[in-house]
């Protein structure tokens, strides 16, 4: 038994802000944005908007694309940073505003890789013949937890969600998933304030080195891509499209350019976007399915990084469902 993605949906909030609005907010320049990152824009959820139902408008349209009904989906997995409060799990709110009576529904918290842990997981629940149609989003709202003085960080983020349903098959779909986590680095990159006695303690605002985060991206992207490359016996050459977490076009750059992938079978969303987290890798995929880009029987890989360290890839054949 396998597993295969139906369907994808993704969303953004309607507000953008450009580079040349954050002139206005810090020191800095939509030139360094630029020539640093690739970002361009991002999208900001409006006040009260919350990740649920970033995720709900997301969901929506992935179990559209599925051609089923929310009720036949027998497993939430959700992906956010940002949850919508401390409990309960945000998976549990969407499956309320979905109206789906009887599933088991969590959060996964493997930050800007969430959205890779989440589809493995889902995937092995599949395998083991123990659900039928998997949902599993990744939703953020970092304009949430990110310091608006801090030119260093507020310039990278942005809100957004992206979703697929995941379906039992008699033919691979996910052919292979890699998971890795090294907590060594817990400090790296972080959000670490927490709620103690009913108020904040410490600092809650995204804090991160970003020199030792871009060169840990670029190792492991590279190492994690070939793991999964081996495993199924195939050559870089065989990959069709390259889906890599959206932090930085450099990071994605640079790890094409060691993989030897060219940049016109990599999709890039992060000058739109900025880096959305959890929300991104569900996010370019939405994007290059509807645009046609990707197409049936081609092999696709996923691979993110992000806090933790986390990091891992799928790699998957696309649509021959
Ligand atoms: O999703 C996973 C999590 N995040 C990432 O993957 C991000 C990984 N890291 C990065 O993308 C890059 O390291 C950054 C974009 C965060 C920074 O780029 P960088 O080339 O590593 O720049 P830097 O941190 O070395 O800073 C260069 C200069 C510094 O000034 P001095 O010390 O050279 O005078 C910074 O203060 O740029 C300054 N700077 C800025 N200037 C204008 C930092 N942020 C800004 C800014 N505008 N927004």
């Amino acid at each position: 038994m396998y597993s295969i993605i139906t369907g994808t949906g993704s969303y953004l909030p309607e507000k953008i802000l450009t580079n040349r609005d954050l002139e206005a907010m810090v020191d800095t320049s939509d030139e360094w944005i630029r020539t640093r990152t690739g970002i361009s824009q991002r999208h900001v959820a409006a006040e009260g908007q919350m990740a649920s139902d970033l995720a709900l408008n997301a969901s929506l349209k992935a179990i559209e694309a599925a051609k089923i009904e929310n009720n036949e989906i027998d497993l939430i997995i959700l992906a956010t940073t940002t949850p919508d409060m401390i409990f309960p799990s945000t998976a549990c709110i969407l499956q309320e505003k979905l109206g789906i009576k009887d599933c088991p529904a969590f959060d996964v918290q493997a930050v800007c890789s969430g959205f890779v842990y989440a589809l493995a997981t889902a995937d092995m629940f599949i395998r083991a013949g123990k659900c039928r149609n998997a949902l599993i989003v990744g939703t953020e709202i970092y304009s949430n937890i990110v310091d608006w003085n801090d030119r260093t960080t507020c310039v990278l983020f942005g809100d957004g969600a992206g979703a697929v349903v995941l379906s039992q098959n008699d033919q691979p779909g996910i052919l292979s998933s890699h998971l890795h986590a090294n907590g060594d680095y817990s400090k790296v990159l972080s959000a670490p304030g927490n709620i103690s006695r009913g108020e904040i303690q410490g600092n809650p605002y995204v804090s991160m080195e970003g020199n030792t985060v871009f060169k840990f991206a670029v190792t492991v992207l590279e190492e994690v891509a070939r793991e999964a490359i081996t495993e199924n016996n195939l050559k870089i050459s065989d990959i069709d499209w390259l889906i890599p977490h959206q932090a930085n076009i450099r990071i994605i750059k640079s790890t094409a350019k060691k993989l030897g992938i060219p940049m016109d079978k990599v999709v890039a969303t992060v000058d739109k976007h900025g880096n959305t987290s959890a929300a991104s890798i569900p996010l370019a995929l939405d994007i290059a399915v509807r645009d046609g880009r990707i197409q049936p029987n081609q092999l696709v890989l996923l691979e993110g990084v992000g806090g933790g360290f986390t990091w891992g890839a799928i790699l998957l054949r696309w649509g021959n469902s």
